[in-house]
Parts: structure tokens; C-alpha cells; sequence
């Protein structure tokens, strides 16, 4: 491997040991979600659980989701900081491939590749089980995951059909981290 690649392969591992998810091999090619409908999709979704990802470190995590006129997705993501103050950041999701609508990728950042955003399983109206995996060199793995619900709750059956889910896409359910959806009354409007 070239200085760089071993250099890139450090900061991950780093990455990982702070709370990332990462893995020997290539990305799981879970199934997704049958006839995704994206418009059904808008609308704000609450953060039940998560595998680890650094850039989200406060509670009552949300995202919400509307459609803009060019057929993308406006994505504003919000959470309350350990300090009281709402954090939250801007983005745009987008189908890449009108025959796969429940494989969508999202960015950010400018300059910054977009991730991945599957939707494997949801109903529209309470659960959303969403999975982000990007390879690396053909050698390795990062991965996300996350359980929305449309209450700031979710029942332990529907988690519990969820978790099934993941560990058949090859995902450790034990990695999951419960989010915190207690106290967040200065995200209600
Ligand atoms: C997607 O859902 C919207 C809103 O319920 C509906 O109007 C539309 O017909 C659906 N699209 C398809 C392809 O089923
Ligand atoms: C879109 O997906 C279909 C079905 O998986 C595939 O056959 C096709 O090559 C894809 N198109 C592009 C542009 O990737
Ligand atoms: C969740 O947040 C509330 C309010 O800030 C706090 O009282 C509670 O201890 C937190 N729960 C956990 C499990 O961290």
C-alpha cells in the first residue's frame, strides 16, 4: 500500500475505536425496502437506535425530509447538545437510479463524497430501518445504521423485527446504541 493509503487506513482505525463501525471486507448488498415510494417517505423521522457514527454526539436526534421541485430531497438533521444548544445541518438526498428507488445517497458537505442512505424496511407511518456502508480499497468497511420511528418511541416488538433485519444483513444488533429521545422539548415546535 502507498504512504497515503496506510496513512487513510490509521485515521479509520482511529475512527474506530472512537465508536465507528468497521470491518474486514467488502460492503453486506442487503435488501431494500420493495417499492420504495419516497414521497410517502417525507416528513420527520426520530432516531431510536444507531450504530455508532462520531458526527452525531447529542440526543434526540431527528431528521426531517421534503421533497424539492427537481425531484431530490431537502434533508435538515437536528439534535440537542450536551450543552442545551440544537445543532443541526443541512442537506440533499437524491435516487441515483430510478430503478432502485430505496437506494438514495445523501451529502453534506461540498467536495465531500456523498453516503450512502438504503432504505430497508418501512411502513411510512411508524418504523424506517435505514443502512449506510461505503468500501474502502477493496479491503475494508464502515458502516451505519439507524432505526427511525415517526414518535420520539418505538414498540420493543417493531425494534425487535428490525434487529432481525440487521443481523440477516450481516449487521451485529449488539453494536446498537439506544438514542436518547427524552428532554427535547426546544426541538418541538
Ligand atoms: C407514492 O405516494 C404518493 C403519496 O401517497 C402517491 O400519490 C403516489 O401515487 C405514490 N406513487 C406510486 C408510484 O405509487
Ligand atoms: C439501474 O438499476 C438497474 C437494475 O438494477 C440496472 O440494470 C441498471 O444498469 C442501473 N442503471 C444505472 C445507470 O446504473
Ligand atoms: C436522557 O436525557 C435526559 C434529559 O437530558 C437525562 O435526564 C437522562 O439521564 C438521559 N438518559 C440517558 C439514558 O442517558
Amino acid at each position: 500500500m502507498k504512504t497515503f493509503q496506510v496513512l487513510f487506513v490509521l485515521l479509520l482505525t482511529a475512527a474506530a475505536t472512537d465508536g465507528q463501525s468497521f470491518h474486514i471486507g467488502n460492503c453486506p448488498q442487503p435488501s431494500v425496502q420493495e417499492d420504495f415510494n419516497v414521497t410517502k417517505y417525507m416528513g420527520t423521522w426520530y432516531e431510536i437506535e444507531k450504530l455508532p457514527a462520531v458526527f452525531e454526539k447529542g440526543k434526540c436526534s431527528q431528521a426531517t425530509y421534503s421533497l424539492l421541485p427537481d425531484g431530490t430531497v431537502s434533508v435538515h438533521n437536528a439534535e440537542i447538545l450536551s450543552n442545551g444548544k440544537i445543532n443541526s445541518i443541512q442537506g440533499v438526498g437524491k435516487v441515483e437510479n430510478a430503478s432502485q428507488p430505496a437506494i438514495l445517497s445523501v451529502g453534506f458537505f461540498k467536495g465531500v463524497p456523498d453516503a450512502p442512505y438504503w432504505v430497508l424496511s418501512t411502513d411510512y407511518h411508524s418504523y424506517a430501518l435505514v443502512y449506510s456502508c461505503a468500501d474502502y480499497f477493496r479491503l475494508f468497511h464502515v458502516d451505519f445504521a439507524w432505526i427511525l420511528a415517526r414518535t420520539r418511541e418505538l414498540s420493543q416488538d417493531v425494534i425487535g423485527q428490525l434487529h432481525d433485519k440487521l443481523t440477516a444483513a450481516g449487521v451485529n444488533v449488539n453494536r446498537l446504541i439506544v438514542s436518547n429521545q427524552t428532554g427535547c422539548d426546544a426541538l418541538e415546535q
